[in-house]
């Protein structure tokens, strides 16, 4: 079996690869990842990976890459809201032409299942309930909206061409080798350092948290066991509101309420995102991380791992999009 994996060197891609080469040993993975400021190849280390340094946007590369490949999973994207409301240009180009150009290539190589990693911001807001496979899609950030253009491409090559396809939506993830601009990672390395985490807002904004390495148990089963066609939600096994979140964690950590600061909130910031997955525990899924044992453990391997985190949180273009951020906020 060959699998083509995109964006292999981001947080997901990496985990992804990593439970891949435990769970089906004998796969031979090929990564094409274009290593933006996301991709690390520090994330794949000791793996047996074949990585083509290249942009998804590329077709000749994608077709090559493609070429023999019997699946393929993707992956790679220009991924944090808060860069999509500075500029949304990456987005776009990465995530819904890059998407294209995948499909295409997938067509022409016969790739026998094609699974297209989304979120659940596509849904946009939830007030109350959950989100289902099969509600209309309200994108509320550049982001966002890229990730449901993308989304509706992969659907359409279905209805059209009959490419065998499948799409995830998955709520927030966390774990170990997370680049540290999310809320998570963040927190925990600031935290290290004596250093406050910029609360947007609130603080009431509720996500859904799933370990990183229950999102690759549940991709590698749906892209064995689930229809083509289909679309399914993968949530978490804890949903908490932000504040909830940061204060746990600085009790985990032994550190006091003063490192929370409250800055001015993100320019559309959705409220409560909650997803329905049932359909994938039709599909036999079951959590192996419960919140408190997969947060004890990532807050240890940031712990660890200084020699991981910190040359990326002192990269001069870290540095400058920190200021850009959150300066003045
Ligand atoms: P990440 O930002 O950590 O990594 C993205 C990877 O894609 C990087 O290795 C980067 O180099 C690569 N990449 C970006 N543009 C590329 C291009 N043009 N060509 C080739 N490679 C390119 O992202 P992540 O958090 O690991 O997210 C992976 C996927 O999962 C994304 O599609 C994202 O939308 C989706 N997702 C993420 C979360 C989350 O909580 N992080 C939740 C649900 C879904
Ligand atoms: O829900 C899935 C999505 O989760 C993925 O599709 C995205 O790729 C991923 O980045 C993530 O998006 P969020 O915007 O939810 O994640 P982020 O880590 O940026 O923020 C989590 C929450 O914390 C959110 O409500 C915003 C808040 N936050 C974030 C940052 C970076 C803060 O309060 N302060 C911050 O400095």
């Amino acid at each position: 079996m060959k699998i083509l994996v995109t964006g292999g060197l981001g947080f997901i891609g990496s985990n992804f690869i990593r439970h891949l080469r435990r769970a089906r040993p004998t796969w031979r993975i090929i990564n094409i990842d274009k290593r933006t400021y996301a991709g690390n190849p520090a994330n794949l280390a000791g793996l047996d990976v074949e990585t083509i340094k290249k942009d998804i946007c590329d077709a000749k590369a994608v077709d090559w890459a493609m070429t023999g490949c019997d699946l393929a999973v993707h992956f790679a994207a220009e991924t944090h809201v808060d860069r999509s409301i500075l500029d949304a240009g990456a987005f776009l180009q990465t995530n819904v032409i890059g998407t294209q150009v995948l499909l295409d290539a997938a067509l022409r190589r016969k790739v026998r299942r094609f699974l297209h990693v989304s979120t659940d911001e596509v849904y946009g807001s939830v007030a109350k309930g959950y989100s289902k496979e099969g509600d209309h899609l309200e994108p509320n950030s550049p982001y966002a909206a890229s990730k449901a253009a993308s989304d509706l491409l992969v659907r359409s090559y279905f209805v059209t061409h009959n490419a065998p396809v499948l799409i995830t939506r998955a709520s927030n993830n966390y774990g170990p080798y997370q680049y540290p601009e999310k809320a998570l990672p963040l927190m925990i390395t600031n935290f290290m350092d004596g250093v406050s985490f910029p609360q947007y807002g609130d603080g009431k904004q509720v996500r859904d948290w799933l370990h990183v390495v229950d999102h690759a148990r549940a991709i590698l089963l749906i892209l064995e066991k689930g229809g083509l066609g289909e679309v399914y939600n993968i949530g978490g096994s804890y949903t908490c509101r932000n504040r909830e979140l940061i204060e746990r964690v600085l009790k985990l950590m032994g550190k006091g309420k003063e490192l929370i600061v409250r800055v001015k909130d993100r320019k559309g910031h959705d409220r409560r995102y909650a997803l329905d997955c049932s359909k994938l525990k039709r599909l036999g899924f079951k959590h192996a991380y419960d919140f408190e044992k997969g947060l004890r453990e990532t807050i240890s391997w940031y712990r660890d791992n200084p020699r991981w985190w910190r040359p990326l949180k002192t990269a001069g273009g870290y540095r400058s999009y920190y200021q850009t951020q959150y300066k003045g906020r």
